[in-house]
């Protein structure tokens, strides 16, 4: 049942280039300007009259939400607002008629998600659903649904659902932004002719697994981690340090580079492991300096930049190389050497991949 592998993590962590590819499929298609969402009713009409999107979800799902702030706003330029599903059920969220309400939910069943998509549709709220389960509690109760086709994810720790999950934060951006006109044709195909390459570059990502598995043999030990980056980097760094600590049992931290100074640089000292993402473009030349700061106190760096970006062994003391893509579609792939670094840390230390301690893959309760 785990096809060759030793354990379901890793088998679902290669899966993922599969996994893009199907959830992509029919939906955004090769040399077709349309996006087609058979589940999403959401009309140019309606969008007219939304102001505000909330993205809720937990854990992983909410990493995957932070990114979709970004691409939603950068794309579509509507203003969007990312929470914790157990925060805002209890806070009085500003939400009404007006509101575009998104939950991401693998399992469609989480009750904290659940919740909030209740108290969402009371408000008024239209809810769109981004789910990998037919039938769930989630796709049952929002108004669009969009599925991801991760397949089954059996180990405890998400991969191959996280992924598409941002794949679907992608389509749903798109399409979004060409329903209320902010984004030509032209731009759009500049961006679906990216994603349908995606699943390659993955299957790439995962042939150079080995610099990845020589850093997790070097550093396992460590008692704490730090993974920093810059815009979608920072939310990008916020997942590789929950796989750290929920498989390996590693302490980490994940930092926005530029807030380090505020505080946290104090915690860095010699031979402190920290995981520095740079594929950014438009702001690399900040996280070198960023990168800078943290080697002057004697951290151990590892890089994760764009081929083509060699240079940034001047700062580093090793580098993991991602195929290029638009620096705004590099979370789907900067995440694969987190997620394996986690994987193998966790191996090296002798933990229990699948089912790490004290934790449900669903999480029922509140
Ligand atoms: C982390 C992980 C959890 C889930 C979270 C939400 O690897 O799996 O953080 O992402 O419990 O679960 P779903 O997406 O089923 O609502």
């Amino acid at each position: 049942e785990k096809g060759g592998y030793e354990h379901f993590m890793i088998k679902e962590i290669h899966e993922q280039p599969k996994a893009i590819r199907d959830t992509l499929t029919r939906r955004i298609v090769a040399d077709s300007d349309d996006i087609v969402l058979d589940d999403i009713k959401l009309t140019a009409e309606d969008l007219k009259n939304i102001d505000k999107i909330y993205i809720v979800a937990c854990g992983t799902a909410y990493h995957a939400g932070l990114v979709g702030k970004y691409v939603i706003e950068k794309l579509a330029r509507i203003p969007v607002e990312v929470d914790i599903a157990s925060e805002f059920r209890y806070r009085d969220p500003i939400i009404n008629e007006r509101t575009l309400m998104m939950v991401i939910s693998q399992s469609g069943e989480t009750a904290d998600t659940l919740a909030a998509l209740r108290e969402a549709k009371n408000r008024g709220a239209r809810v769109i659903a981004i789910t990998n389960v037919v039938g769930s509690s989630v796709a049952r109760e929002a108004d669009d649904i969009l599925y991801t086709w991760a397949g089954p994810e059996i180990a405890v720790a998400s991969t191959k659902a996280y992924v598409t999950q941002l794949i679907a934060i992608y389509i749903v951006a798109l399409y979004l932004a060409r329903l209320n006109g902010k984004m030509s044709v032209e731009e759009y195909r500049v961006i679906r002719d990216e994603l349908l390459n995606l699943p390659e570059k993955a299957e790439e990502v995962l042939k150079r697994k080995e610099e990845i598995q020589k850093f997790a043999a070097k550093n396992y030990n460590h008692k704490d981690i730090f993974y920093l980056g810059r815009g979608l980097d920072f939310a990008v760094a916020l997942e590789g340090a929950l796989k750290i600590k929920e498989i390996s049992y590693i302490h980490a931290e994940a930092y926005a580079a530029g807030e380090l100074k505020h505080g946290p640089i104090a915690l860095i000292d010699k031979g402190v492991p920290v995981i520095a993402l740079a594929t950014q473009e438009d702001l690399y030349d900040k996280m070198v300096s960023n990168i800078k700061e943290v080697v002057t106190r004697g951290a151990k760096v590892l890089g994760i930049a764009f081929d083509g970006h060699e240079d940034i062994l001047k700062v580093v003391d090793q580098a993991v190389y991602i195929p290029k893509t638009l620096p705004l579609l590099a979370p789907v792939l900067s995440v694969i050497p987190l997620q394996l670094l986690s994987y193998y840390a966790a191996v090296e230390r002798g933990c229990d991949v699948d089912k790490p301690r004290n934790l449900a893959k669903s999480v029922t309760v509140e």
